[in-house]
């Protein structure tokens, strides 16, 4: 193992998945409650993790929409987004395409702008500290309601500049993708990228993934696990060359298990399917921990390890030629390893 190990930590990478306001690690937490003077009932960063007690989607976002209150200034933001890059980089991440859920800030007070320009500035000077390169995605809760959402839409557009798709997320139960259709088709007119999380192992799983890509017409989907249970949805995904971006370690917080053995089939059945961390600091484990869990869990050989990575890359939302320099650099790691 300890020689796939470095393969996969020296890897160059690329994540699809990940929510900024889930890298919030214990210890910036507890800074940033002290600096903003912000109670919190924890007294160091082992307490904080105790706290952290889920078991499934609803029980772990109760816990990550606490843990927000600490972010309330630009600065925050920026100090949040800054960190993740740096550790994303740290891993050979080359590039990512980050969530960030704005109405879990302006529903508390704090500004649209506020969050943006925090995470935009982080972006900018971490692509010049390391050269890691990032976009952003703004994901619409799709526990609150479709007119919040559009407002939300509305409200970024003067920002469009600076987000390159929307997604959804938040909790599935009782919420199909169905009722955000008229926010997903405002937003693909104003010329955004989309997505939506199909959460693994929900009521309706594969219900809401044959909406997600018959009646929205998302360019990716965000985990998909379940469809996997319809062979025929299975082929839809293909034809329309969607990239599912999987997250084995959040998998097994939420669900019964990693879901390494559905990586691997979706693998094996040509599905562009790609390994991400989701929430790092809740799930503990970025990029490489995540590659290694499934590389554990069912053998993965670096044939497999480079076709997710590929996968990745490929999933983008770049145009083809930066796409193409990427997969070059990836090609030219696995002649030189
Ligand atoms: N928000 C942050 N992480 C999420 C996840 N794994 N599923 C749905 N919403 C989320
Ligand atoms: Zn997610």
């Amino acid at each position: 193992m300890s020689k796939l190990r470095s393969f996969i930590e020296e890897l160059p990478k690329c994540e699809l998945h990940v929510h900024i306001e889930g890298t919030l690690e214990p210890k910036m937490k507890l800074q940033l409650a002290k600096r903003n003077k912000v109670e919190l009932p924890y007294k160091n960063e082992k307490a904080v993790r105790d706290a952290y007690e889920f078991d499934d989607l609803s029980s772990f976002l109760t816990v990550y929409y606490e843990g927000m209150s600490v972010l309330l200034t630009e600065q925050d933001f920026f100090d949040l987004t800054y960190a993740y890059l740096k550790k994303a980089h740290s891993q050979n991440v080359l590039y990512t395409e980050m969530f960030f859920d704005p109405q879990a800030h302006t529903a508390r007070g704090v500004s649209f702008d506020t969050v943006i320009r925090g995470i935009r500035r982080a972006q900018m000077q971490a692509e010049i500290s390391f050269g890691i390169r990032s976009q952003l995605i703004m994901c619409f809760l799709r526990d609150w309601s479709a007119e919040f959402a559009m407002s939300t839409l509305l409200q970024s557009i003067p920002y469009k500049e600076w987000i390159i798709g929307v997604g959804l997320d938040s909790d599935e139960r009782n919420n199909p993708p169905i009722k955000f259709v008229e926010v997903f088709k405002r937003a693909r007119e104003e010329g955004y990228f989309l997505t939506m999380h199909c959460d693994v192992d929900q009521k309706d799983s594969v219900n809401n993934i044959w909406q997600t890509v018959k009646d929205i017409g998302v360019d990716r989907i965000d985990h998909g696990v379940n469809s996997l249970e319809d062979m025929k949805l299975c082929e839809e995904i293909k034809e329309q060359s969607l990239t599912l971006t999987v997250c084995p370690i959040s998998n097994s917080f939420v669900s019964d298990g990693s879901k390494s053995e559905a990586i691997l089939s979706m693998l094996e059945n040509g599905m562009r399917v790609t390994v991400n961390s989701d929430d790092p600091a809740y799930f503990p484990g970025y990029m490489t921990e995540n590659l290694i869990c499934v590389q554990k869990d069912v053998q993965l050989g670096k044939r497999e390890l480079v076709q997710l990575a590929e996968n990745a890359f490929e999933g983008t939302w770049l145009p083809r030629s930066t796409k193409d320099r990427f997969i070059e650099d990836l090609k030219n790691y696995v002649t030189k390893y």
